[in-house]
């Protein structure tokens, strides 16, 4: 039976499918592990379950015993794990696609709805009691016929569209490529940021941190939006540059943002805290029993196609 080092809690349901298929370390006290807690813990491990909370830098990936070969992430993105250091190591990194797609776009309209209809200061008024009704009371940005930009078109940003679509807004995306039209659907493409920011009455971040796309959204790129636009994001932190959409936020230029994910989670900038036009969730994308149930399940699954085939469909360096 091979050994694996599980870092986080996982349901239980995946727990004891784990512990059927591996001899399998959990960390039942769902600790945080420090980058030389998951060194010292991995010792003897074939594989690791890491989640998104591991940092898997260089230094991490190569102070790791020669016995471990596989880094499971427990999630679709993969900006915690560095892949060249991984595959210098001869260590396989996988992630787990398609399983959250629908509740990851949940979430990516839940952050436009609240944005636009001004979600969190309708919460606070109605918690506090101190609402009186009339004619302009929180009048928000409506979406029928708003156009929405989706950075990112992949599974998450094509589902967003889908139901967004529905809304009545008016779909324009930037991908690196264009897609078939049947992915489309009838969706605007735009070859570079530029013009997709340049239309994007609501944007929606949801393509995958990256080196190229750390800090696109930054200073001089939110200059492209139209004024009074509202951000969101549900991708990753790292694409934004903080206090540039603070600034923004603060002037006006962006009317309000939707943000589920942050850099240095989960101390986001104090900035979001303070703004009543932010509407912010701690992280929830992928965050249904169904999701997290199908995800942990692909990422033990995973481990067992590579322990069994020498290599994985869901492998990505
Ligand atoms: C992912 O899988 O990358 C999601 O952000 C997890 O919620």
């Amino acid at each position: 039976m091979k050994r694996i080092l599980i870092t986080r809690r996982l349901l239980k349901s995946c727990e004891e499918k784990a512990s059927k298929i591996f001899e399998a370390n959990f960390n039942d006290n769902d600790e945080l592990y420090s980058q030389s807690k998951v060194i010292e813990m991995s010792q003897g491990c074939d594989g690791i379950l890491t989640s998104l909370t591991d940092k898997m830098d260089a230094e991490t990936i190569n102070k790791l015993p020669d016995s471990v070969k596989i880094l499971s992430n427990f999630a679709v993105g993969f900006g915690n794990i560095d892949l060249e250091a991984a595959k210098k190591r001869g260590i396989i990194v996988t992630n787990t696609p398609d399983v959250l797609t629908d509740a990851t776009a949940e979430i990516g309209i839940l952050l436009i709805l609240g944005a636009c209809r001004r979600a969190s200061e309708g919460i606070e008024s109605a918690r506090e009691s101190n609402w009186k009704w009339s004619a302009d009371y929180l009048i928000g940005k409506q979406l029928t016929g708003t156009r929405l930009g989706i950075l990112g078109m992949g599974r998450i940003g094509q589902r967003i569209a889908k139901i967004a679509k529905s809304l009545g807004m008016i779909i324009h995306y930037h991908n690196r490529s264009k897609l078939s039209d049947e992915k489309e659907q009838g969706a605007t493409y735009h070859d570079n940021l530029k013009d997709l920011l340049s239309v994007s009455d609501v944007l929606s971040i949801c393509c995958p941190a990256s080196k190229e796309t750390v800090d696109m959204i930054n200073k001089e790129t939110i200059e492209y939006l139209p004024k009074g636009a509202v951000v969101t994001n549900v991708a990753r932190g790292d694409i934004v540059e903080d206090e540039a959409l603070i600034d923004a936020l603060n002037r006006r230029k962006v009317y309000a943002v939707g943000l589920d994910v942050y850099k240095n989670e989960p101390n986001l900038n104090s900035g979001y805290l303070k703004h009543k036009s932010a509407f912010i969730l701690p992280h929830l994308g992928s965050a249904t029993k169904e999701t997290r149930t199908a995800m942990a399940n692909l990422a033990i699954d995973n481990i067992d196609e590579f322990f069994k085939t020498g290599s994985c469909k869901n492998k990505v360096n």
